[in-house]
């Protein structure tokens, strides 16, 4: 059995992220910069962009927090966004979800500029994804999802030809994992809330990407033998105010091809993939490469 450690993977590409970034500085004379934009008041939000920021100081990418209280009108949300698109120094925005009323994610999603879009979540950057044709390849895809795909190619996971079920259709994790598993070749089915008998459908499929959002809701022994397992749930204060994912895989995980851990799967990489993402509008922008 294979642990899909995503943390390691994680720091082995920020040391070359690193480097990239110092040749870009460079070459253009200034870092690459992300913003954050956050209007929600929940504190794991505020842990999330602070974690954000720091991995961004850590590889030498400027970063700027603008806080819009939920008291603002919606409308000034859209005139700060449209003002980052015009902003020469930014290379890429990602408003944190979930966001506070009055603000609605379509707002975002159709005013942000795709070229700056550092999470792939506008609709033309969804879109463009959605298409899978090159000539108008997105410049980045969603975080989770892309780093989900770095980690299984990393550990020489054969995603070709195989059965991979998505569990979960949030367009953040579910609806964009599963384009990006079609586009490696991968046979896809995806599966939600709404799906009867999950526990007999999992057992058909080679790949399993768990993004469920509720506290062990499988057991590593419900999976067929040699499953490749991805876990994306983040369930704080678990037992002993321990972090847990959507499976448990305390138990009776030997049978399985590979699985990530929780924590130290998922999360890591999408981070890391946030950061590599900014780099990447930030060349495309400029033109620079490296
Ligand atoms: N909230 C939880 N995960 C994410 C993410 O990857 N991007 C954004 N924008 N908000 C999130």
């Amino acid at each position: 059995m294979i642990l899909l450690d995503g943390k390691k993977l994680a720091e082995a590409r920020k040391k070359q992220l690193a480097e990239r970034v110092q040749k870009f500085s460079t070459k253009a004379g200034r870092a690459p910069k992300l913003v954050v934009v956050i209007t929600t008041e929940i504190v794991a939000s505020q842990v999330y962009v602070r974690n954000k920021m720091k991995a961004c100081e850590s590889v030498g990418i400027l970063s700027e927090k603008i806080e819009v209280p939920k008291s603002t009108r919606k409308e000034v949300l859209t005139e700060i966004l449209d003002k980052l698109n015009h902003a020469p120094d930014v290379d890429g925005v990602l408003v944190q979800l979930p966001l506070a009323a009055p603000f609605v994610e379509a707002q975002v999603n159709s005013t942000l500029s795709w070229t700056k879009d550092a999470d792939g979540l506008t609709y033309t950057a969804l879109g463009k994804l959605f298409s899978g044709d090159p000539s108008v390849a997105p410049i980045v895809a969603p975080c989770t999802p892309q780093g989900i795909i770095h980690l299984l190619q990393s550990h020489q996971i054969e995603i070709a030809g195989r059965r991979a079920l998505v569990i979960g259709r949030s367009n953040i994790v579910g609806k964009p994992m599963a384009l990006l598993l079609l586009k490696e070749n991968a046979t896809v089915t995806i599966a939600h809330s709404k799906t009867k008998d999950l526990h007999a459908l999992i057992k058909n499929f080679h790949i399993v990407v768990v993004a469920m959002g509720q506290r062990n809701f499988f057991k590593a022994s419900d999976f067929a033998s040699q499953t490749v397992v991805v876990d994306v749930g983040i369930h704080g204060s678990g037992a002993g105010g321990s972090i847990t994912g959507d499976v448990d895989f305390s138990q009776g995980a030997e049978h399985l091809a590979a699985h990530t851990p929780v924590p130290g799967g998922v999360g890591p990489m999408t981070i890391m993939t946030l950061l590599e993402n900014t780099m990447k509008l930030a060349e495309t922008k400029l033109g620079i490469f490296s």
